[in-house]
């Protein structure tokens, strides 16, 4: 097993409270339209209950883009070349990174995440998978620039960005980003990058609000993480699930709404909300051929290979780094 116990880069308090968790959700309690980022989600039952989501069958996104890893890997390949230290950001799931792996002959592996039993546990089955390939894991939060370990420092980088995670920032959050992804992997590096598609309302609203109740399960469990590691005494029970499609910003909307008046203390400090009222929980943009191309140039990146699954429904992109140029 060639995995490190890996870097970390997460601050916790003396209780061992993740200091930026905290801070995000009181930020975001005390708002008038009270909001929590989404990267909250996925503590380890949250991390759990996604895969569960993949799994659905409403949710299509991650078949359609392990759909499209399988039928193109070849192609994508050959514009990549080998010898790259692939970079993913979020620990990885056990399909699409080892598809990635084996198509392409990577010098190494370097998974970054904040969730880090999640992580460690990935980044064993995979080494396990791949004898030889150097595993460097790393504790980190990657909306941040993440110093790399210093064995990856030479090598060319191939950033991994699946799942339309991107998809979960508003433009000037996943601009931010695009640009901090191009300083960590460096000079020459390239990206492959999942956005999911803008499609039937319909269809996206059943992909985030499934019948089996396992996306509300998801939604509701950030209440429960805030209840534990933030000594909150919230009654998870005085609110529903909710998906909404957001036309304007062509993004699916999750939203925690209260049932009725409700009140509660997190972290000892009070917090209320009527009836109706939500806590704005993530956003989902959906993104059409073109949308993605500003939003990767913004962020300083070059499209060099775009792939859809057969349906349509998903985009794969592969960019490049590219150095900033005058108009026109
Ligand atoms: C895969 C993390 C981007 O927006 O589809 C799934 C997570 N949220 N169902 C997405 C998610 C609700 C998600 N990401």
């Amino acid at each position: 097993m060639t995995a490190s116990t890996g870097l970390k880069l997460v601050e916790r308090d003396a209780s061992g409270v993740d200091r930026a968790f905290r801070a995000d959700v009181l930020a975001g309690l005390a708002q008038p339209q009270k909001a929590i980022p989404a990267r909250w989600f996925y503590d380890d039952a949250g991390s759990e209950l996604f895969e569960d989501i993949t799994r659905l069958p409403e949710y299509y996104a991650t078949r359609a883009e392990t759909e499209i890893l399988r039928a193109r890997s070849g192609e994508i390949a050959d514009l990549v070349g080998p010898g790259r230290a692939v970079v993913e950001f979020g620990s990885g799931s056990s399909v699409k990174t080892p598809l990635l792996l084996s198509a392409i002959d990577p010098s190494a592996y370097v998974p970054l995440d904040i969730a880090g039993d999640f992580l460690r546990a990935s980044s064993a089955a995979l080494a396990e998978k791949f004898p030889g390939l150097p595993v460097w894991p790393v504790e980190a939060d990657f909306m941040r620039r993440v110093e790399l370990p210093a064995e990856a420092a030479q090598l060319p980088k191939l950033g991994f960005f699946p799942g339309s995670t991107i998809g979960n920032m508003i433009a000037r959050t996943a601009t931010d980003l695009l640009r901090s992804m191009r300083e960590t992997l460096g000079e020459g590096a390239m990206l492959l990058i999942g956005m999911d598609l803008v499609k039937d309302e319909s269809v996206l609203t059943a992909a985030y609000d499934d019948a089996a109740g396992v996306t509300a399960a998801f939604n509701l469990n950030l209440l429960t993480r805030i209840n534990r590691e933030l000594d909150g005494d919230i009654d998870v029970e005085a609110f529903r699930h909710e998906a909404r499609w957001n036309d304007t910003f062509a993004r699916i909307e999750m939203h925690l709404v209260a049932r009725a008046d409700v009140s509660f203390t997190v972290s000892g400090q009070p917090f209320a909300m009527r009836a109706g009222t939500s806590i704005h929980t993530e956003n989902s943009h959906k993104f059409t051929r073109r949308s993605a191309q500003t939003l990767l140039a913004a962020g300083g990146w070059e499209p060099r290979g775009r792939w859809t699954d057969s349906a349509g429904q998903f985009m794969l992109v592969l960019a490049e780094a590219c150095a900033p140029r005058s108009a026109p």
